[in-house]
């Protein structure tokens, strides 16, 4: 798969880790920055990756910032982009299996490399989505972008 990568400076060192990860699972990996750990807006990360998923330049995402918080809100403002931010394992499988996200958002600050970060990330590059049921309810999900009233 080639995947997007994107953090801010609080996310930057995590980011450069999971860039090792990517590659060592046989991944390409765009780094679509920030590239180094002077203060920046997360938003403009945010926008670089979810517009890179979103054009199909990539098959998937991944976002790091301090909490994840402010990557998702910003990278699901994108069309077509399903950002998930995620805290466990479960919530990975989940996100890929019935939710089918196309970005993983993911919090420096408030999860541990190894034993948190890692594994969800690995979770994440592995499972399919299931469809079936939840592909009418994704469907849902993407009709939102086109309802003017909402
Ligand atoms: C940066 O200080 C912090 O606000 C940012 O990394 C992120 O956590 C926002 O949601």
């Amino acid at each position: 798969m080639k995947i997007a990568i994107g953090s801010d400076h609080a996310g930057f060192e995590v980011k450069q880790q999971l860039k090792n990860l990517i590659t060592g699972l046989g991944h390409e990996c765009l780094d679509k920055g920030t590239l180094s750990q002077d203060s920046c807006d997360y938003p403009d990360y945010a926008r670089a990756v979810a517009q890179s998923v979103s054009t199909g330049e990539c098959d998937c995402g991944i976002l790091v910032c301090g909490t994840g918080i402010g990557m998702s809100m910003a990278a699901n403002k994108v069309r077509g982009i399903r950002a998930a931010k995620v805290c466990s394992e479960f919530e990975s499988k989940m996100s890929r299996q019935h939710n089918n996200a196309n970005v993983l958002c993911l919090g420096a600050r408030s999860l541990d490399y190894e034993t948190q970060i890692k594994p969800i990330a690995q979770t994440w590059l592995t499972t399919e989505f299931e469809g079936g049921r939840h592909e009418r309810r994704v469907g849902k999900i993407m009709a939102l972008e086109e309802d003017w009233r909402s």
